[in-house]
């Protein structure tokens, strides 16, 4: 493998000194770039994108041709650890995911297993494709959703507006969430360490519905099993530590608690503010985030006030780490030109805050 020539990402992630501020997105191979659309119309759905290595390969690497981003993630999506457990993903068009056959009674939950990662050779494959393709210029983001997370899609069937399956399940039959929250857990351990085995360099975990639970349930129910991945994890790699990234939407509130699972990382949404979260956790852990998606929506001055004012909340970086980005996924109708005043602001104004 080529030496890294674009390290800052890491190094942040581990708090060592960079020149400037490393940003990536989440989403950032997606709706809002014309080129995402044309290949994912060339190959004819979302699934058909995810599960060929090429075509997985092209759009992670699209936004890295546009923009002057710190790191690629692979492109895939949560919801392929469900769907190699057998209950069949579906995108339907202006609808989101969708699974054929959601776990609805006890019959089907005792049925389920970990899957045979065999079903899941085309996320390893595109992994190394990238990191190929990529010859070295950025590093290379693997995923996971939670188990949580990824629970509430295989129970709702769906998104959902109220959770209302997932929390009845939770009040009602809490041994039968234990036993699905355990085998994903196991699941999301050994595709994560496959994604690391096969070149992903740094892992993140979203635990994107973490924020629906009430406070004591969310230690219970999602922190628990995300510190049950993490403890198995492989975290050297190739003699590189591989630092592992937690992103809890909502979890602004459970900081200190995310940040004691032994991740290098927390991920916050737009609606924490990092002063007061590097209050609380001190340099113990990096801090990744969290400009308000929807701030590419206003003007140009506005754009590069809000980054300077997200740069200005984490102050000095010291011994700490800030991984610039946004608060949660890009907007499909984001207009790409504001991504480009997005870097180019991090980039600049984030380097008075560095030493040297
Ligand atoms: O960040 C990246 O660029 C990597 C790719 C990525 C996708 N999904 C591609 C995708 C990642 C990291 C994800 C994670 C994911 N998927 C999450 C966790 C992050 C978050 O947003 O909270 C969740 C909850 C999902 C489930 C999912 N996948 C939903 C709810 C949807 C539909 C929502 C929508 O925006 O329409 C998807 C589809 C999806 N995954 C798209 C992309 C680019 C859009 C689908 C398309 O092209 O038609």
């Amino acid at each position: 493998m080529p030496e890294l020539k674009n390290d800052t990402f890491l190094r942040a992630l581990q708090r060592q000194p960079v020149a400037y501020t490393p940003m990536w997105m989440m989403r950032q191979a997606g709706r809002y770039l014309p080129e995402y659309n044309q290949t994912r119309a060339q190959a004819g759905s979302f699934m058909g994108l995810a599960q060929n290595p090429e075509y997985a390969c092209e759009v992670t690497l699209q936004p890295l041709r546009r923009f002057d981003l710190d790191a690629a993630i692979l492109f895939s999506d949560i919801l392929t650890v469900p769907d190699a457990m057998g209950l069949g993903l579906q995108f339907v068009a202006g609808e989101g995911p969708r699974f054929d056959r959601p776990l609805r009674d006890e019959a089907a939950i005792q049925a389920l297993q970990v899957p045979d990662l065999d079903r899941l050779r085309y996320v390893f494959d595109a992994v190394s494709l990238i990191r190929r393709e990529l010859n070295g210029s950025v590093p290379l983001i693997g995923f996971s959703g939670s188990p949580w997370t990824l629970a509430c899609y295989m129970v709702e069937g769906a998104g959902s507006s109220d959770y209302r399956q997932i929390k009845t399940l939770l009040y009602q039959r809490p041994d039968l969430l234990h036993r699905i929250l355990s085998i994903n857990a196991q699941a999301v351990q050994s595709y994560l360490n496959a994604q690391i085995r096969a070149g992903a360099q740094a892992v993140m975990v979203f635990d994107s519905w973490g924020g629906v639970l009430a406070d004591g349930l969310f230690q219970q129910f999602s922190l628990a099993y995300t510190r049950q991945v993490l403890d198995g994890l492989i975290r050297e790699h190739e003699g590189h530590r591989v630092p592992a990234i937690v992103f809890t939407k909502g979890g602004g509130q459970w900081i200190e608690d995310v940040a004691a699972t032994g991740c290098d990382a927390v991920g916050l949404d737009w609606t924490a503010n990092l002063a007061a979260a590097r209050r609380r956790v001190g340099d113990q852990v990096a801090l990744q985030g969290n400009l308000d998606p929807m701030t590419l929506f206003g003007s140009e001055a506005g754009i590069r006030t809000e980054v300077r004012r997200v740069l200005a909340d984490f102050g000095t970086v010291g011994n700490g780490g800030h991984v610039f980005n946004l608060g949660h996924g890009i907007s499909q109708f984001t207009p790409p030109e504001a991504v480009a005043i997005l870097v180019d602001e991090v980039h600049t104004a984030s380097r008075a805050y560095h030493a040297g």
